[in-house]
């Protein structure tokens, strides 16, 4: 049992934890940064106090990554162990501000692979706190680019293809009605960077217009491309 003497000599330890240890809170944006490919971006991140960051380890972790980080800063120098190797050259924090407790994360030429959910990790001595922050990738591909094939399987061979793409677009191949001749879906390629293209291939028999159509469309950004092509007749 506690006595009135326990009870005062715990308060008081615990007033003098308090003193001693440093406490802050980490703050971000709560809304997603929506950003373009190629892009420069900075992912906010700063202390509440702004305490100086002397002393304080900072992590900047992409949570797709486990025992990786995207960038490193402790006991004042920058750590280049465990980077993410897509992450090289491409993060920095900003020097002036660490005084001013602001972590915030420079990223620049942003690409397809740098979407998703970032953690901004602050520690000192006895204390540490955190903030997500959500990235997402626009990136508008090529026109379609349509290739004639020749005859195949009782009909005419044709081609589509696009590149570039941030988040994954829909392909469809179209009559010169607009009615979908697409059968399955289209088959996709993610690059390094995290860019996907998109290619589908369609036969097709002879119409009245010999006109058809390959559609690449992103529902999430908006935005749809197209290119016609005419299959002379025979
Ligand atoms: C950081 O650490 C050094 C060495 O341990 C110490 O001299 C300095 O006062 C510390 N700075 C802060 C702001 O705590
Ligand atoms: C810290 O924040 C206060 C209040 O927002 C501001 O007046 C002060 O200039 C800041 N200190 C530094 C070092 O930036
Ligand atoms: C942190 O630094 C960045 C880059 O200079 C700046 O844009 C941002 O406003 C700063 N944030 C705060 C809270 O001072």
């Amino acid at each position: 049992m506690l006595n009135r003497l326990d009870f005062l000599c715990l308060t008081l330890l615990h007033l003098l934890q308090s003193a001693v240890s440093v406490k802050f809170e980490v703050l971000g944006p709560t809304d997603p940064i929506v950003a373009e490919a190629g892009d420069d971006i900075v992912l906010p991140c700063y202390l509440k106090p702004n305490i100086s960051a002397e002393n304080m380890t900072v992590d900047w972790l992409n949570l797709d990554f486990i025992d990786q980080h995207v960038y490193r800063y402790q006991n004042g120098r920058i750590i280049r162990e465990d980077q993410i190797p897509s992450y090289r050259g491409r993060t920095s924090l900003f020097k002036e501000e660490l005084m001013r407790g602001n972590f915030s994360l420079k990223l620049t030429r942003l690409q397809g692979s740098d979407e998703g959910q970032y953690k901004c990790f602050i520690k000192a001595q006895s204390w540490y706190d955190d903030i997500t922050v959500q990235v997402q990738v626009k990136a508008v591909g090529s026109r379609p680019v349509v290739s004639v094939e020749g005859h195949r399987d009782g009909g005419m061979g044709l081609l589509c293809e696009s590149e570039g793409w941030h988040p994954e677009p829909e392909l469809l191949w179209l009559d010169s009605k607009g009615v979908s001749l697409s059968d399955g879906r289209p088959e996709t390629h993610r690059d390094l960077k995290g860019f996907y293209t998109v290619r589908q291939q369609v036969i097709v028999q002879e119409t009245d217009t010999n006109r058809f159509t390959c559609r690449v469309l992103q529902r999430h950004i908006n935005v749809e491309v197209e290119t016609e092509v005419h299959v002379p007749s025979e």
